[in-house]
């Protein structure tokens, strides 16, 4: 079968080359039984330009007006955080490519903070969601495609004998420590230095401390990430060091009559990417279980990525709860609080509130089915091909970062990776140790990538992320690039 996808008119067609540059309103892309894990309408017809000399004179000017009018520019902090002078501004992406306001091609690590497990446009996606827009896009009731989706969630999570459906990764980690909290019936929440959960004020603690003031490595400082989150909810919230089983024992030990959950990132990926220490999950598993404290997965970058049962499946540990969104709509905003039955079923009108307009809109939910069936799809090879991508870029990397002067530690869990630049560092498994990574050198070898067509995030504590689209060629010609890139800032002596 073969379903030809037009933006403006969905019409059936035969094969026809994509013009990888139109205009999305232009873009018509083929869609057919896939053969291989990557569509031929989303592989490029050229090569990635191999040197830009002039960036992106359109994306100062967008940048410019939108400075006038949205605070400091972007609808979200870490869009514009580091971005210097100004950030990128992409104007449309197909698979792993992307290209910005000047018409500027880079393969993109960022893919959107990782919620583009299909890369950008995907065929898939697009039909999934062409065809829902023409049925209703938000019912205000109950679906059967809500049903279809909570079903093949709960058929590749391991904890998921129940789902419940969200928009943001922020709501589903507010959801799920709600529901701890009613089911234990304590009010407290422990979580990790250096672990994100979204943006709502009870886990906006020790995001991102400064080592100057981040206090004892076994003890660290509790400290809020911005101004505005009441002094109160501090009080709520006690923190731990990651990847050390006895600090947290003691944690647990002294205050487990006030600790409704435990929550993390089972594999750190929000101040590079670290990943536990080994058996440190079980270990987990088992304090929490012993002490009486739920535990809380927040599976939102490593779920329907690592493996299709995201880290619970690759470390085999099951948690209480788990919070998933990002890969889970390909690019759709739609979230999942998903877990055991006992806790699951408190939720519902009398027990747990749990709510939200666009919870389950049936946009987002095409657009998971999309995601989740093309990713299960070939048995699963999707999440083989990821993680095989990310050793070969992490083994690449780690290669040509072995010269003086641009010493690094990549860290890679499966598709996700991390570059810590540092003479001294020779592993990165704390949290603390993250922070000795320099930045500004980072900064500087991410902006030789870009000339050369390369899209990270300019933070080097920001993961680059692998995505079922990016093909071997792809990991060649970043290599390639980032080894013309320490070459060219070595010989201005740029260490
Ligand atoms: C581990 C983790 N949890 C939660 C969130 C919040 O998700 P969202 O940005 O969809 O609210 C993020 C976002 O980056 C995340 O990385």
């Amino acid at each position: 079968m073969s379903t030809t996808v037009d933006m403006k008119d969905v019409k059936s067609d035969e094969k026809k080359p994509v013009d990888v540059m139109a205009k999305p309103d232009q873009l018509t892309v083929t869609l057919s039984a896939p053969q291989s894990l990557i569509p031929d309408s989303i592989q490029p017809a050229e090569p990635p330009a191999v040197e830009l000399t002039v960036l992106s004179n359109r994306s100062k000017q967008i940048f410019e007006e939108a400075l006038k009018i949205i605070p400091s520019g972007a609808s979200s902090n870490m869009r514009v955080h580091l971005h210097e002078p100004y950030p990128v501004i992409f104007d449309h992406g197909r698979g792993s490519k992307v290209w910005d306001a000047d018409g500027n091609e880079y393969i993109d690590y960022l893919m959107a903070y990782g919620a583009l497990i299909l890369g950008h446009a995907h065929p898939n996606i697009i039909a999934g969601i062409t065809e829902q827009i023409k049925k209703g896009t938000l019912f205000g009731t109950t679906t059967e495609l809500e049903v279809e989706v909570a079903k093949l969630v709960c058929s590749c999570v391991p904890c998921a004998e129940m789902v419940s459906f969200a928009n943001t990764g922020t709501e589903a980690t507010m959801e799920a420590i709600r529901i701890a909290r009613a089911v234990t019936g304590k009010d407290k929440l422990l979580k990790f230095e250096g672990h994100y959960h979204g943006h709502h004020d009870y886990v906006l603690y020790s995001v991102d401390s400064p080592s100057a003031v981040a206090g004892l490595e076994s003890a660290p400082a509790k400290l809020a990430y911005f101004p505005g989150i009441p002094d109160a909810v501090s009080q709520t919230v006690l923190i731990a060091p990651w990847n050390n089983v006895s600090a947290l024992e003691r944690t647990l030990k002294k205050r487990n009559n006030e600790i409704a959950a435990v929550i993390c990132e089972p594999v750190m990926t929000n101040q590079g990417v670290i990943a536990p220490a080994p058996d440190y999950l079980k270990q987990l598993r088992e304090l929490t279980t012993k002490y009486d404290v739920l535990l809380i997965f927040d599976e939102v970058v490593t779920g329907f990525r690592l493996a299709k049962g995201g880290a619970q499946e690759l470390y085999g540990v099951i948690p209480d709860l788990a919070c998933y969104a990002k890969a889970l709509g390909g690019g759709a905003p739609i979230a999942a609080v998903a877990g055991k039955r006992e806790y699951m079923s408190q939720i519902g009108p009398g027990k747990i509130g749990y709510g939200g307009t666009y919870n389950a809109n049936a946009i987002s939910l095409a657009a998971a089915k999309a995601t989740l069936e093309t990713l299960l799809a070939h048995n699963g090879d999707s999440f083989k091909h990821m993680a095989e991508m990310g050793t070969k870029l992490r083994d690449g990397l780690k290669e040509v970062f072995n010269v003086p002067g641009y010493r690094a530690v990549v860290n890679a869990v499966g598709p996700v990776l991390s570059i810590a630049f540092s003479s001294r560092l020779k592993e990165v498994v704390t949290y603390r140790q993250s922070l000795l990574a320099d930045q500004d050198k980072f900064e500087r070898f991410r902006a030789e990538m870009l000339r050369r067509g390369i899209y990270s995030h300019p933070d080097g504590a920001e993961r680059w992320t692998l995505t079922m689209v990016h093909t071997e060629k792809d990991i060649e010609n970043t290599i390639t690039a980032a080894r013309e890139s320490i070459k060219a800032l070595r010989s201005r002596k740029e260490t």
